[in-house]
């Protein structure tokens, strides 16, 4: 059977993007009441590179493999052979030899799509510049706990168009709900990936337009990681596109904030705003954990019935 990754949320169908979410949170109530006693994956590895910075999926993936029974081993490129040039192709190769399931966190799509290729273990993406497909899991699962189905509701994403908001137009072809995205000009999401949304996706410039009558309303920095030297330039444009509560009270007044953290009070988010009851995200920050669990799972077993 050839290895399965997961690289995007395209890497998966619909049906089993469901199925994950919906463990996800059968995981997370078994956690919360019986402690990690499930335990699949004794003595498996993962391999975790981490080329940038993170405290949430570092955290979240190893702490799922410690009460999956298994280890997670922190690699950074500063001190393995990755960062003095070793090829990824060879990286890969050896990894693949030693260890279960590889998490990357890293700059260049394409080098991680390389990395996938050689490698006969399977790999997930903990964020490239262009994708954030573990953040979407748990953003998925958040909405889906506290609102139920998120089919044909409306979600809207205010600012850049950057790695997240490229997953969350692949989470609305996925899991089939609308998505607005409200940008600054010249910010706008990759035009392929856009394209490929057909209608299920739009794209405004107006937040106070994309945010009426919306279910769910999310955003991220301003500047993503590697992009700091941009970042008073990216204040100067994205001065007008700031979430605050008077904004999200345009929205239905079930509506959720997410925000996949970190955040920057004072700019993409006011001061106040993680306070508002209609802010979720500390839950969000939590079920990357239970998320991740579903997808090691998921990419080491295949669909586990419920029950288990
Ligand atoms: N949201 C997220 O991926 O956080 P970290 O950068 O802390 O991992
Ligand atoms: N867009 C942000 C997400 C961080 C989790 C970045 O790439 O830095």
């Amino acid at each position: 059977m050839a290895t399965r990754h997961f690289l995007t949320l395209m890497d998966a169908s619909p049906e089993e993007l469901s199925n994950l979410i919906q463990r996800a949170i059968t995981i997370k109530h078994a956690l919360k009441l019986e402690g990690p006693t499930y335990t699949p994956f004794p003595n498996h590895t993962m391999a975790m590179i981490f080329e940038k910075s993170s405290t949430r999926t570092r955290v979240s993936f190893e702490t799922a493999m410690a009460h999956f029974g298994g280890h997670a081993l922190f690699l950074s490129s500063r001190d393995t052979q990755l960062g003095r040039g070793e090829p990824i192709g060879d990286t890969a190769r050896v990894l693949s030899e030693m260890v279960d399931i590889v998490m990357i966190r890293t700059f260049s799509h394409a080098g991680l799509e390389s990395f996938a290729a050689a490698s006969s273990v399977p790999v997930i993406n903990a964020l490239t510049d262009d994708y954030h497909p573990c953040q979407l899991l748990a953003d998925v699962m958040t909405w889906t706990e506290l609102r139920g189905s998120v089919k044909d509701k409306t979600a809207v994403w205010i600012g850049d168009g950057n790695n997240m908001c490229h997953s969350w137009i692949n989470a609305a072809r996925q899991f089939g709900f609308r998505l607005r995205i409200c940008c600054p000009e010249g910010y706008e999401p990759r035009q392929d990936i856009l394209a490929a949304a057909g209608d299920s996706v739009t794209l405004l410039h107006d937040p106070v337009e994309a945010v009426t009558d919306a279910d769910l309303v999310t955003t991220d920095v301003w500047a993503s990681m590697g992009q700091e030297e941009e970042q008073a330039k990216r204040a100067t444009a994205f001065a007008d596109f700031q979430v605050n509560e008077a904004l999200l009270d345009r929205a239905h007044d079930d509506v959720l904030f997410l925000h996949c953290l970190p955040a920057h009070r004072g700019e993409e988010i006011s001061d106040t705003l993680l306070d508002d009851p209609r802010a979720v995200v500390w839950q969000e920050a939590g079920n990357r954990l239970h998320a991740q669990k579903a997808l090691i799972e998921f990419l080491l077993l295949g669909n586990v019935e419920e029950g288990q």
